[in-house]
């Protein structure tokens, strides 16, 4: 039976780290703020910005709640950027994806001025990462780092395999491990691997963001391995209030019958994305002040 790694308490401690240097940041007279930018009505996309105010909030720190109509032109969402990114007392800008299709997700991330990229998600982030030069990381590849790093999982000549080529996970997580201050050996898998489980058998941790419930079974995995669920995939239950649950891409179940560790969903990377995002924020007001 796998020690279940629980992602919200560790989240928490650095909530309250970050609550510290924010009541400190006040005390000079600056509040740092992050803008939260909703387009349209996406069900999962309004919960996740719904649990990122609340956690700003605990933190001492404030949110620009922005909320659009689906139907807004690209253009309006280019020149709202524009106006934030010129406005000294917001110190970060999280645009939530995905936009409604009509909107070019490129042209948008590129608009927002990099030092208020707390998402990590603009090229020039994105090169600071590849390049190991300093920068705001991607909150959910780092959350990952960070709870490997925090549970003493050895990192350093380790094979990692990564389930999913994402701009948001995959593929700036598989950067992170091969890092040399990391040291894993990485495989990115994906869509058009052929035999998913000849690559997870050979994994000392496997890390799933696939999008694809339930994906990863014990089968496909060694006994004692680290396996780390970033799959959020709502699935339909009607004996549940809501009508949906929770369900990673992993087969919690079994797998965690054969794994070392495991995350659970939810409850595991989802509250660590959090916490990371608010240390950007927190970074971005920091260094602005400066
Ligand atoms: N959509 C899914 N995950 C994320 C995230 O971490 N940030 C933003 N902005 N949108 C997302």
């Amino acid at each position: 039976m796998a020690i279940i790694i629980d992602g919200k308490t560790i989240g928490l401690q650095i909530r309250e780290e970050v609550q510290q240097r924010a009541a400190a940041l006040k005390v000079q007279g600056v509040t740092p703020c992050l803008a939260v930018v909703l387009a349209g009505e996406d069900p999962a996309s309004l919960s996740y910005v719904t649990a990122k105010e609340k956690a700003l909030a605990e933190a001492g720190m404030e949110s620009r709640d922005i909320r659009l109509p689906a139907a807004t032109t690209e253009a309006e969402l280019l020149s709202l950027i524009a106006a934030l990114n010129s406005d000294t007392a917001v110190h970060g800008i999280l645009i939530q994806l995905p936009l409604p299709k009509h909107i070019n997700e490129d042209r948008v991330i590129t608009a927002m001025d990099p030092a208020k990229d707390v998402d990590g998600f603009h090229p020039v982030s994105v090169g600071n990462m590849v390049l190991g030069r300093p920068g705001f990381l991607p909150c959910t590849p780092h959350g990952v780092l960070v709870l490997l790093r925090k549970l003493r999982i050895p990192l350093s000549g380790a094979h990692a395999v990564v389930i999913g080529r994402s701009n948001i996970v995959g593929k700036p997580l598989a950067n992170l491990l091969a890092r040399r201050d990391v040291n894993a050996t990485v495989t990115v898998c994906h869509t058009g691997t052929k035999d998913l489980a000849r690559h997870t058998l050979q994994a000392d941790i496997v890390i799933a963001a696939a999008g694809s419930p339930g994906l990863i079974k014990a089968e496909m995995i060694q006994p004692g391995v680290v396996v780390i669920d970033v799959g959020v995939n709502r699935v339909p239950d009607l004996t549940k209030a809501k009508g949906y649950r929770l369900c990673g891409d992993v087969d919690f179940e079994s797998v965690k019958e054969k794994a070392g560790f495991i995350t659970p969903v939810p409850g595991g990377v989802g509250p660590m994305t959090i916490a990371m995002l608010l240390q950007n924020v927190m970074q971005a007001a920091e260094v602005q002040y400066e």
